[in-house]
């Protein structure tokens, strides 16, 4: 066989082969080094797409307490599924987190693929972990998204967890419309791909234009109040403070790959996640 095969049967896993049905999805739990061993030599792919991981449930807070369990999955596994697939001669993409780095940036412009991150939360700690040995790989590409934005409403969406706080806060970030991740994904591992690369839209994203365009674009009703990173903090409503920062996606040009402008990509996303929500709503008048 070849082709890419999958790993982490979660949300974004199942997206990337919903968008590429002609990729397989590996189901195994890989809990020692012969379960990946074994995937490889049974389903022989080119490539390898890592989407699993541990990101917390109900939020990534979960992880300050169960740190082992976050260790196992953020960081010994994409390093033990990266030396197995080194050892079989697949090309290996690792989907990791832009939220390694923390506030400003040694750049002005925003955090480059090559900085050294600055991890708060354990989530991020072991996140950044397996980025600083995988980087330097062969053969090994790490795709690095940030508050994923999807056309579908989902806890997982950012575009239904920022809508449902009362209180947002007041920042830019960048951010990852799902859409051009999927393709960035793909195209890492047809190119064969090396390094870390920054999979944000060009522009960062400031959450009052996020609002106003989803009031304009999905509710006209919608409304909420605005507090500071501080005072989300103090008042208890995050254990630790979330990571905000600004990435420069560099890197991805070098293997002609782009994505759309943020404007542009968000408020299409927008607009689907209108349709999907109406269609949802008509299907569940309750809800
Ligand atoms: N979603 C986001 O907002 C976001 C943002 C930035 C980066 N990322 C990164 O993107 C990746 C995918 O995120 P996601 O939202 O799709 O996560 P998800 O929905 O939680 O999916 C992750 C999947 O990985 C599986 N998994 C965990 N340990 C495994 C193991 N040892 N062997 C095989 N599968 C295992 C999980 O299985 P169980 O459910 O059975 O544990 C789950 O199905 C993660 O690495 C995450 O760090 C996500």
């Amino acid at each position: 066989m070849s082709g890419i095969l999958v790993f982490g049967n979660g949300w974004i896993g199942n997206k990337f082969i919903e968008r590429y049905p002609e990729a397989r999805m590996s189901t195994i739990m890989i809990e020692k080094l012969s379960d990946m061993a074994d995937v490889l030599d049974r389903e022989e792919p080119d490539a390898v797409i890592n989407c699993a991981g541990l990101t917390g449930s109900p939020n990534v807070d979960w992880c300050e307490t169960h740190q082992h369990e976050t260790m196992m999955a953020n960081t010994w596994l994409p390093i033990m599924m990266a030396n197995e697939c080194h050892k079989a001669g697949v090309h290996f993409t690792h989907l990791s987190s832009g939220c390694i780095f923390y506030g400003e940036s040694p750049d002005p412009k925003g955090w480059l693929e090559f900085d050294y991150p600055n991890p708060a939360a354990y989530y991020s700690k072991t996140k950044a972990a397996a980025d600083l040995v995988l980087a330097d790989l062969p053969n090994v590409a790490i795709a690095r998204l940030r508050i994923p934005m999807d056309p579908m409403p989902s806890p997982k969406n950012s575009i239904t967890k920022i809508t449902s706080y009362p209180k947002v806060i007041d920042v830019k970030n960048s951010v990852t419309v799902v859409e051009d991740l999927l393709s960035v994904m793909k195209q890492l591992a047809d190119k064969r791909a090396e390094g870390a690369f920054h999979v944000v839209n060009p522009e960062p994203l400031a959450y009052r234009d996020l609002m106003d365009w989803y009031e304009e674009i999905v509710d006209p009703n919608h409304s909420n109040d605005w507090i500071s990173e501080e005072e989300m903090v103090k008042s208890g409503l995050t254990a630790k403070k979330r990571s905000t920062n600004i990435l420069q996606n560099t890197r991805l040009a070098e293997y002609g790959i782009h994505m759309r402008p943020t404007e542009e990509a968000m408020k299409d996303v927008l607009k689907q996640y209108a349709e999907n929500l109406n269609r949802e709503k008509s299907r569940n008048p309750q809800s």
